[in-house]
């Protein structure tokens, strides 16, 4: 069966996926040039939007980079793409890049932006790998020092993923002097035995994730210890529990890291209830 061509966004127009079509010369992929976000929907609605055009605006601007168009654009685009291409469950992925002319390591002032948007179904919620935990293996943290800033240099990430997928596990935690910086394409949390939630404190090391900040409000609201410090992969496989945030990963518990178990291997009650508050808040909020 012929899957139907969706309609993408690229600069101000819809247009079936195969005619959307970005030069050769863009910034973006000559030089990864680029920002973007990822937004979730459920029940066919944005999850968390403001928060991610907040980060969007906050990466543009550490990259001076010009602002395609206003939030409330945005918004009626990312609606449109999720009614045109009917999608109830799944993500929005939206990037921004510098622009394209000839190639030069600098760029011209007058350079406008190239703004591309397309959705994928995915079931979120009915998550396979939330439902039996996820397996990491640590690697060092080779990525460059402004990880705070979302940009589409994800070769690194990807390389890591590939390592973690040959080695027959799901997923890589970066390590950095000694302490966890985050996962690939998530936010990494351990449970000590007492129960305290610890998660690295925001910085350049790490993207300041949208999940991250729910789950912690979350936490918090359910009187649950937090402590915002960095941890060694020694204290994570000492754990109670573990787990990763992402906007299309929600809250995914981790079984697993580097060959050691926690608990006895499967989702702990901490980061399952934490994963149940926040498709409950997210479905409730979304707008
Ligand atoms: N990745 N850290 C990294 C390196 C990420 O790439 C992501 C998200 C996160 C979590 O951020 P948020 O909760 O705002 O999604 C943390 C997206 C989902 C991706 O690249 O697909």
């Amino acid at each position: 069966m012929n899957t139907p061509l969706r309609t993408v966004y690229l600069n101000g127009e819809y247009l079936p996926e195969n005619q959307a079509k970005v030069s050769i010369f863009d910034r973006g992929f000559v030089f990864a040039d680029g920002v973007y976000e990822v937004t979730s929907v459920i029940d066919g609605k944005l999850v968390d939007f403001p928060g991610h055009c907040t980060r969007l605006g906050r990466s543009l601007n550490e990259l001076k980079m010009k602002r395609p168009c206003d939030d409330a654009t945005l918004l009626a685009m990312h609606r449109e793409l999720v009614a045109r291409n009917g999608i109830t469950e799944g993500l929005v992925y939206m990037q921004v890049t510098r622009g394209a002319e000839d190639r030069e390591f600098t760029w011209s002032d007058t350079l406008e932006p190239t703004l591309v948007a397309f959705t994928q179904k995915k079931n979120l919620i009915d998550s396979p790998l939330a439902a039996r935990g996820s397996k990491v293996i640590s690697v060092p943290d080779l990525r460059w020092q402004r990880r705070d800033i979302k940009t589409i240099q994800l070769l690194y990430p990807s390389l890591a993923k590939m390592e973690a997928k040959a080695a027959g596990k799901d997923d890589a935690w970066m390590v950095e002097d000694g302490f966890v910086t985050e996962g690939t394409s998530n936010n990494a949390f351990i449970i000590t035995g007492d129960g305290v939630i610890v998660t690295r404190q925001l910085s350049r090391s790490l993207l300041h994730g949208i999940t991250r900040a729910a789950v912690l409000r979350h936490a918090q609201e359910e009187g649950l210890r937090v402590e915002e410090r960095p941890f060694t992969i020694e204290e994570a496989k000492q754990a109670a529990e573990a787990f990763v945030t992402a906007a299309t990963s929600f809250v995914t518990p981790v079984v697993e890291i580097d060959g050691a178990t926690l608990g006895d291997g499967t989702p702990g009650p901490y980061a399952k209830k934490l994963r149940a508050i926040y498709i409950e808040e997210s479905r409730r909020s979304a707008i």
